[in-house]
């Protein structure tokens, strides 16, 4: 939700803007076939959908229901957001809309192809048809639309390739095509969309390597390429994306080693490998990735010991290495990942008893290490793990999340917010006046952080602070799960499921 209001603002900030240097002032013949393309989509679509679209009588469209005007009256958004709308788009005449800078058709029942015709709107910065029943190609006329921030048109059926025309619209925030059936390889042209903040192409049906040009995306936030066929290695270049926060390449056939360059990511928070054909060690210099707090390298090929270095990702939350073929001992220094609440070793070749300092990992409350060649008895100390509740596979929904909520302002303030939980403890237990000091507080916080104009949309860091917050609400009911911040994280199933 909070996403959306996010990228509104932005949007509706542009937006007037536009409504300023718009030169299509609208005179009355003008306003009457911008109002006569509207009804005549109208009677294109089903009866139902007509009636919910009844407002939309005369040649005044600026009153009717989702439209709206700029100072010229001529029509610069359409929101029509959820509104159970069944038809096509073929007969919407967009090319008399030119003042139109915000098409939002999302949730709706939709259904036939995304016409060619869009591309006339010249002006449009944000363009919603997510979660319809469009069918057919992504039609590359869109790559008309250079003022375009916002492209989402997950949850569709669309099929066949990503066009690399799309590669001029170089203003884009946010790309998210989550559609299960696109497939060829990722364009190079991606190189392009040089003001990328999220970009979204997974659980797909892409294939090929992924190109090295990924590598001049210089401020993305969020990657997501997991679930797809890619193959080939992670490109070097990926070192160069100095602001990603969360790449996630899971559920691929990537192979080779885990590049060096990784290392350089320092931003990122989540690093999700799992489920390729990784092979090698663990690099040491994922050490330097300090505010990290999911790992997840699980089911791949990776061999070698488990490094020393892991030891120094002190924000690290959850550790899955499950599913390798890691050799060695369990290192004792895992007594230092002191915010560690889920660690999975299991299925490898681990060697050597368990160390006791693991009874001093006092956050753990999820422990795998069954199909290792472990040996000994397992340590008196695991008894002293008050939290710890699992050692099965199963997510476990009571795992205690204060701690996650203290490393992850940390993470975000880049220091300890101690004046922050005090605040917050001594509010008042009633939910409104909580909610209203989270306002406050997140405000201070997010301050620290999102410096504007170009981070405005880092949705994720606003997402996850709001966890953060609800891990340390004094009503434990009010927490979220440990499943939950997992989610919030990685946008994909657990590793576990
Ligand atoms: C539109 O008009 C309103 C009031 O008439 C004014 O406050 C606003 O600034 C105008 N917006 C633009 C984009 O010109
Ligand atoms: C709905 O459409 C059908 C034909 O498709 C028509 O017979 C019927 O009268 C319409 N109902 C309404 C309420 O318009
Ligand atoms: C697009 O619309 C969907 C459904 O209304 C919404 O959940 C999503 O946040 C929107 N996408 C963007 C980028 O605003
Ligand atoms: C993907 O394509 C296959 C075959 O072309 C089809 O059966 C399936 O329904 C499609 N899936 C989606 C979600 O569109
Ligand atoms: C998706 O498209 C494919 C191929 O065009 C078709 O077979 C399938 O029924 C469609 N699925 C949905 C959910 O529309
Ligand atoms: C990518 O950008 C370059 C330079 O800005 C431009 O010449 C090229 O046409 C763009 N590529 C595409 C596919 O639009
Ligand atoms: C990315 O796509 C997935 C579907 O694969 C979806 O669940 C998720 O909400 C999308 N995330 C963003 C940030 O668009
Ligand atoms: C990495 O970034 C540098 C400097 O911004 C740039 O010169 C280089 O081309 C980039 N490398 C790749 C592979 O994108
Ligand atoms: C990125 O990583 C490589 C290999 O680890 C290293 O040589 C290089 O100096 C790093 N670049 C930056 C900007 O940190
Ligand atoms: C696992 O690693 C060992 C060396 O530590 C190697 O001999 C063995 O072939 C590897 N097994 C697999 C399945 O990769
Ligand atoms: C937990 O993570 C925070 C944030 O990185 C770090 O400052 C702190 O030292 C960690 N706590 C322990 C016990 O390692
Ligand atoms: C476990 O707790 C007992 C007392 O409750 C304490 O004596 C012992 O040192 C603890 N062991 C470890 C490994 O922390």
């Amino acid at each position: 939700m909070f996403t959306t209001v996010l990228i509104i603002i932005f949007v509706l900030a542009s937006s007037s803007q536009f409504a300023i240097s718009s030169s299509f002032a609208t005179s009355p013949s003008n306003m009457g076939r911008e109002a006569e393309a509207l009804l005549e989509w109208k009677a294109s679509v089903d009866n139902h959908s007509q009636f919910q679209l009844s407002s939309w009588v005369g040649n005044v469209p600026c009153q009717w229901v989702g439209i709206s005007c700029n100072n010229f009256s001529s029509i610069s958004q359409i929101n029509l957001i959820g509104s159970a709308l069944k038809g096509t788009l073929h007969t919407f005449s967009f090319s008399c809309l030119h003042s139109l800078v915000s098409l939002d058709l999302s949730n709706n029942l939709l259904f036939g192809t995304i016409p060619s015709h869009l591309g006339s709107l010249s002006e449009l910065i944000y363009l919603n048809l997510s979660v319809n029943h469009l069918s057919g190609r992504i039609p590359s006329e869109l790559c008309q639309l250079t003022s375009l921030r916002i492209l989402d048109l997950q949850e569709n059926n669309i099929t066949g390739s990503i066009p690399h025309q799309l590669g001029s619209l170089n203003l884009l925030n946010l790309l998210s095509l989550y559609s299960k059936n696109l497939t060829s390889s990722i364009p190079v042209s991606i190189g392009n969309f040089s003001n990328l903040i999220i970009l979204n192409l997974s659980e797909n049906k892409l294939s090929g390597s992924i190109p090295h040009q990924l590598g001049k995306l210089n401020f993305l936030n969020e990657l997501y390429l997991y679930n797809n066929c890619l193959i080939g290695s992670i490109p070097k270049s990926v070192g160069n994306l100095s602001n990603i926060i969360i790449l996630s390449l899971a559920n691929n056939k990537l192979s080779e080693s885990i590049p060096q360059e990784v290392g350089n990511l320092t931003s990122l928070w989540s690093l999700h490998l799992l489920g390729n054909f990784l092979t090698s060690s663990i690099p040491a210099c994922l050490g330097n990735l300090g505010n990290l707090i999911i790992l997840a390298l699980s089911e791949n090929k990776l061999s070698g010991s488990i490094c020393n270095e892991i030891v120094m990702l002190r924000s690290l939350t959850f550790l899955y290495l499950h599913e390798n073929n890691l050799s060695g001992s369990i290192l004792t220094s895992i007594v230092n990942l002191g915010n560690l609440s889920v660690l999975y070793l299991n299925d490898n070749t681990l060697s050597g008893p368990i160390p006791q300092e693991i009874g001093k990992l006092g956050s753990l409350c999820e422990l795998s290490l069954y199909s290792n060649n472990l040996s000994g008895p397992i340590p008196t100390s695991v008894g002293n793990l008050t939290n710890l509740l699992a050692y099965t596979m199963e997510v476990n929904e009571k795992c205690d999340v204060y701690s996650f909520g203290v490393v992850t302002l940390e993470v975000i303030m880049g220091k300890h917010p101690g004046d922050l939980i005090s605040l917050l403890s001594s509010s008042s237990s009633s939910s409104a006046t909580t909610s209203t000091a989270h306002g406050i507080l997140l405000k201070d916080v997010l301050d620290q952080r999102l410096e504007p104009p170009r981070n405005q949309a880092t949705r994720i860091v606003v997402s996850v602070a709001k966890f953060a917050f609800a891990c340390l609400e004094t009503n434990p009911q009010s927490h979220p799960t440990m499943q939950q911040i997992f989610r919030e994280l990685s946008i994909e199933r657990s590793p576990l499921s």
